[in-house]
């Protein structure tokens, strides 16, 4: 089945079992099927780490959550046509849906690819890895789970640390105020490909609870 933009998202919420547009915690394991560990994907865009990830490690479950209409299209159908049945697609603002759709150290992992950097200073307060974020991802996550982020934005980079140093139940796994220069084996986004392709340098931080 192929999702045109024809086709509200109404009409897939009702009519694919992959895709969720939920206000309230669904019960997890029933949607996977198995009480595998729960991994979420912060703003996946056009999805190719979330389905990458969901075949590299078949008994781990991956959350993807995002708004970008076109990217939900487009990974709904490739989880269909490369049969992940460890995937699912979760409709809406992180922000907004983390609290409501977790229960508290409920998530093994949570990636957040190339957070959108809102570069202009007076538009920094829209950037989604703030000290509250960070407190309820802490809260979402097990004891000894980890979130993992990637940037190529130095300053966010920088902020990003700051903010997390802050945050004590959490620990820098690369040893406090260092970021990681390179990540091998783990498959690479499209904005990644992106980056390194130009050349430029990425920072990864990586966050156990
Ligand atoms: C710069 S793109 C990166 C996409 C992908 N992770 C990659 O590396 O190729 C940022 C993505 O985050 C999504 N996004 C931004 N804010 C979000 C939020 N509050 N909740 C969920 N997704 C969000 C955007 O829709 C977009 O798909």
């Amino acid at each position: 089945m192929s999702f045109k933009n024809l086709i509200s998202f109404d009409e897939i919420a009702e009519s694919n079992v992959n895709f969720l547009d939920i206000d309230s915690r669904p019960d997890w394991e029933e949607v996977f099927g198995n009480s595998n560990p729960l991994n979420l994907e912060i703003g996946f865009g056009v999805g190719n780490f979330l389905i990458e990830m969901g075949i590299r490690e078949p008994d781990e479950n991956f959350i993807g959550m995002d708004f970008y209409h076109k990217g939900i299209r487009k990974v709904i159908s490739r989880i269909e046509k490369y049969q992940v049945n460890n995937v699912r697609i979760v409709y809406g603002d992180a922000k907004e849906k983390i609290p409501l759709l977790f229960n508290d150290q409920e998530l093994s992992r949570v990636y957040i690819n190339f957070p959108d950097p809102w570069p202009k200073k007076r538009h920094h307060k829209r950037r989604l890895i703030k000290p509250a974020f960070i407190k309820t991802l802490s809260e979402k996550l097990k004891p000894g789970g980890e979130i993992h982020i990637a940037t190529d934005f130095e300053s966010y980079a920088l902020e990003i640390l700051e903010f997390f140093e802050k945050e004590l139940t959490l620990k820098n796994k690369n040893g406090s105020g260092t970021f990681l220069p390179q990540k091998e084996g783990i498959p690479k986004t499209k904005y990644e490909k992106k980056f390194i392709n130009a050349g430029e340098r990425i920072f990864y931080l990586e966050f156990v609870k």
